[in-house]
């Protein structure tokens, strides 16, 4: 299998480097700065025989490169500065997305496509409506990144290993996304039959500002350890065919009551892609806040696709 992935900032980099090392794929690393992609996928090479892998990795500038690829992952597009919302990428970088649309439409025509530009919701969609995919075939990462940050931190608070926490975010992957403390398990219980709800709700909100707070730290670009990470899950489902459930922003057609428009929700993946988008049964406040959430998104996707 080819990935191709498209953007070699620090997202498109670690996440190379995490698919090389875990022997799953051969990679083709795009950038249209010159030389980047390059300068990355040599130095990436040259770690192979330590890195014990024998995968092949190119660097380019030249997107017929992504020939054939069996996934592309969409990581090209500007980052977040302090203080920048995903939302103030909008512009900028839905013309990105467009044009690689085009590109993975005619080249990589059978490929499953990974948006993770931000505002990723967003991004999914208008990378499905531009390549006219079928909906199982594109998705973003977003809502698994926040899993895991919710997982991270639970974990913190209640001093327990990750592997027995099983956390659930959904919604958008932005201000309004929705950590799901009754349906985020430790040892098979719901968070909120082990903390009261003020530690659920302090644990609820840094899940949310995980990432700006991270912006901040950094002083200037986003997260890349834990997102490259999250891709690696999704890149992982598909090509060995897992039938795991992950958070992904998947296309509605109806399911939640939701239609016609790309947002976080738990769906299995296999190797076609969404194989099913799992309904959870949400209380009313649960549904009140996917409903905002939803909102959010069909905001700016009307800013980009107005409605006639
Ligand atoms: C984040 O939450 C980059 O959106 C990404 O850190």
């Amino acid at each position: 299998m080819k990935i191709s992935i498209i953007g070699a900032g620090n997202v498109g980099g670690l996440t190379a480097m995490r698919i090389l090392e875990q022997g799953i794929a051969e990679v083709v690393l795009v950038d249209v700065v010159k030389n980047l992609s390059r300068a990355k996928a040599s130095d990436l090479d040259d770690a192979r025989s330590i890195s014990e892998h024998n995968n092949v990795i190119e660097g380019t500038e030249d997107f017929s490169q992504i020939r054939g690829s069996g996934i592309v992952v969409v990581t090209a597009g500007l980052a977040r500065k302090p203080g920048m919302t995903r939302e103030d990428l909008l512009k900028k970088n839905y013309e990105i997305a467009q044009s690689v649309s085009k590109n993975i439409k005619e080249l990589a025509p059978d490929s499953i496509v990974i948006a993770v530009s931000n505002p990723v919701d967003i991004m999914t969609y208008v990378l499905l409506k531009e390549t006219g995919f079928d909906k199982r075939r594109v998705f973003g990462m977003g809502a698994n990144l926040d899993a895991s940050r919710f997982n991270n931190l639970i974990s913190q608070k209640l001093n327990i290993p990750s592997s027995k926490i099983n956390a659930m975010v959904i919604g958008t992957h932005g201000e309004a996304m929705i950590p799901l403390p009754r349906f985020s398990k430790i040892k098979g219980k719901p968070l909120d039959k082990i903390l009261g709800k003020d530690e659920v709700d302090t644990l609820v909100n840094s899940t949310k500002n995980r990432g700006a707070t991270i912006v901040s730290l950094y002083g200037s670009g986003s997260a890349y350890f834990a997102p490259s990470a999250a891709i690696l899950e999704i890149c992982r489902a598909v090509i060995r065919n897992e039938k795991r459930i992950i958070p992904v922003s998947a296309y509605l057609d109806g399911e939640y009551g939701v239609s016609d428009i790309c947002i976080g929700v738990p769906a299995r993946l296999d190797k076609n892609g969404i194989n099913q988008i799992i309904e959870l049964d949400l209380n009313p406040q649960e549904k009140e806040l996917f409903l905002q959430s939803v909102n959010s998104v069909k905001q700016s996707i009307n800013i980009i696709y107005p409605v006639k």
